[in-house]
């Protein structure tokens, strides 16, 4: 079909799920509003209608509604098509080969022109004009601005206790496993809200099932985020699409993100750990009476500094070869592998001073204080040397 008939669908993308930084200034405008659907043929009218008048109030021909609907059985995209004529800055996307809410968001922020992208359901339980308040905490410079039933001014209208339950539950739960990311919102389960392009581009996103807000809060960046408190309305036509499915995806969905953000941790715990051979096989090399038989101290000294060595080395190239490559030369790899040996010098001092508490103050088992001196000083390890060697200062980078 030609791109430019009136009634074109959007074409959709394929790939992977990745929103571009750099789309071309002639046809860059401020806000892309995507609403996903699904089987919403009784509502879509009514809400382009009412997401149209409010703004082209405050964005006139600055915006575009996309409506990015999964090939639902009631023809919800063909009903959206029929409107194309009476609303010039709607467009709709009708996706086959793949089906889900979060990225049914994604493929829509991947056609869109924004530089502000947001998110709202098509039932009208989001009350539209909570986008005005949202827009305006981005045009004071927030990165996020998410609609939220637990902010001042929030709530759910007719939720049965159960229900509450479960919401919070899940909230507990997702705190719990990705706190670093839960913490930051007070409704993290929220499908309403607007970013910055710029907060997402080129980052690959890799959601499953609904939550696509902790999916781009896990993989963006997101200095300033801000809230809006909004009440969740009753459905007045259609039905909700959730099931127990949706549980299980939304915890399928936090381990992965856990597995993600915590990725460099267990490379440098991986890389710790060939330290220990290391260190142990020069031990034997110089201390054995079989080999060279030096003396003990000083062949564990040297064998401790190769350990070192051998850690940053990996750790340099692997660990944070990414952030390595960005610091390029002699001079720089040499600055970071003394800051590295400090560190860890540091460490092995808190290791002993752990370990004497724990056995001798605490009276616990030498081994089990050992271990847990070791687990404490790894963390310290990695958290200084992250922050300082490599100077790294957004962790999901
Ligand atoms: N394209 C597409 N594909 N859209 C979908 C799909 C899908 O598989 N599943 C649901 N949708 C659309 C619905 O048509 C609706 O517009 C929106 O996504 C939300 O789906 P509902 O099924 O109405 O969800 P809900 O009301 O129970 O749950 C909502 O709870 C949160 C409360 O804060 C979620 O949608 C969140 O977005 C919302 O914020
Ligand atoms: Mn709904």
């Amino acid at each position: 079909m030609d791109i430019n008939e009136p009634n074109a669908l959007l074409p959709t993308p394929l790939g992977c799920l990745e929103v571009l930084s750099n789309i071309s200034n002639s046809s860059l405008i401020r806000f892309s509003l995507i609403l996903p659907t699904y089987n919403e043929g009784m509502n879509i009218q009514k809400v382009i209608a009412v997401l149209t008048e409010l703004l082209d109030g405050i964005l006139p021909e600055a915006y575009e509604l996309i409506v990015v609907d999964d090939d639902s059985p009631d023809q919800t995209w063909k009903l959206a098509q029929a409107l194309l004529p009476d609303y010039p800055q709607l467009q709709v996307m009708r996706r086959v080969a793949e089906k889900g809410l979060s990225t049914a968001v994604i493929r829509g922020w991947q056609v869109a022109r924004g530089e502000i992208l947001g998110v709202i359901d098509a039932d009208l339980q989001h009350p539209p004009e909570v986008l005005l308040s949202l827009w305006q905490q981005m045009q004071r410079g927030a990165d996020l601005a998410v609609a939220s039933r637990n902010a001042d001014g929030g709530g759910v209208s007719e939720w049965s206790l159960i229900r509450r339950f479960l919401s919070r539950g899940a909230q507990m739960l997702g705190l719990l496993i990705l706190p670093e990311v839960i913490s930051r919102l007070s409704d993290p389960m929220s499908g309403y809200f607007m970013i910055r392009r710029s907060a997402i581009a080129n980052r690959r996103l890799s959601p499953v099932g609904y939550k696509i807000l902790i999916e781009a809060v896990a993989r963006g960046r997101f200095p300033w985020i801000s809230e809006v408190g909004y009440v969740f309305q009753e459905r007045r036509a259609g039905e909700s699409k959730v099931t127990w499915k949706q549980y299980v995806e939304y915890i399928q969905h936090l381990l992965r993100l856990r597995l993600f953000l915590s990725a460099r941790f267990i490379q440098f715990c991986l890389v710790g750990f060939s330290g220990v051979f290391v260190d142990m096989g020069f031990l034997y090399l110089l201390s054995d009476p079989t080999t060279l038989h030096l003396p003990l101290t000083r062949s564990k000294i040297i064998a401790a500094e190769l350990a070192i060595i051998n850690n940053f080395l990996w750790n340099d190239f692997w660990t944070f070869g990414d952030i390595s490559r960005r610091q390029p030369g002699k001079r720089q790899r040499l600055k970071r592998l003394i800051k590295f040996n400090l560190i860890c010098l540091a460490g092995l001092t808190i290791n002993v001073v752990i370990l004497n508490l724990l056995f001798n103050v605490l009276g616990l088992n030498r081994y089990l204080a050992n271990l847990i001196a070791i687990a404490l000083v790894t963390v310290w390890n990695f958290w200084f040397n992250l922050k300082l060697s490599w100077r790294v200062t957004d962790v999901g980078n």
